[in-house]
């Protein structure tokens, strides 16, 4: 199984602020949407309560080592990445992504094979939460979309996607 990654970075690699997104960027929402359909989906526990719900049409794996007795239907819980990577194989799946946050994706760097990185070309100088460096020496790119602009949060962004070297 293809172990991929996605997620948003912005300037001095900021990708969140408290338990929220930087940004709501709609072309980048729809594509995380896109990309992620159909195949299982691993997140930190933190992440699974910043989205509050189950996103549909993909088994969501949702890491946390707590006894979680209330929690909500449609999730498969683990304990750890390792874990989680085997609950995506069970699904029968030919890649699963890890959605974040800032702790899971630390981990599972070194792990993934494919990163799908929406570049963001702005500060957050608010930022809380933080993506480890992409090295040149380990990364790719592979493949990349054209500059794109979002009128809402009036900033630049480009969808980039990194294989391992
Ligand atoms: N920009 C983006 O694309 C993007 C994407 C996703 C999230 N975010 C942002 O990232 C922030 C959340 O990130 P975060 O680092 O605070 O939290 P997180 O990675 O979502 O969750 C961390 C928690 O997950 C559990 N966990 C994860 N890996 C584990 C492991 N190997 N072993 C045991 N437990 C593990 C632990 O929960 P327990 O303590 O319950 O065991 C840990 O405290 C938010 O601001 C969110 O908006 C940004």
């Amino acid at each position: 199984m293809e172990k991929s990654l996605i997620v948003a970075v912005a300037g001095g690699n900021a990708i969140g602020r408290k338990n929220q997104l930087l940004w709501h960027i709609s072309e980048d929402l729809k594509y995380f949407k896109e990309v992620t359909s159909g195949s299982p989906v691993i997140m930190g526990f933190m992440t699974f309560q910043s989205i509050g719900r189950p996103l549909p049409g993909r088994t969501n794996i949702v890491i946390s080592i707590f006894p979680w007795p209330d929690a909500p239907k449609g999730i498969v819980i683990v304990e750890s990445l390792e874990e989680a990577y085997k609950a995506a194989e069970a699904t029968g799946a030919e890649r699963c992504f890890v959605i974040g946050g800032a702790y899971t994706y630390a981990e599972a760097m070194e792990k993934s094979d494919t990163l799908y990185i929406t570049h963001i070309y702005a500060d957050a100088p608010d930022a809380d939460v933080f993506f480890p460096e992409i090295s040149p020496a380990v990364w790719q790119p592979v493949w990349e979309s054209p500059l794109q602009h979002d009128t809402e949060n009036n900033l630049d962004f480009r969808f980039v996607r990194y294989a391992r070297k």
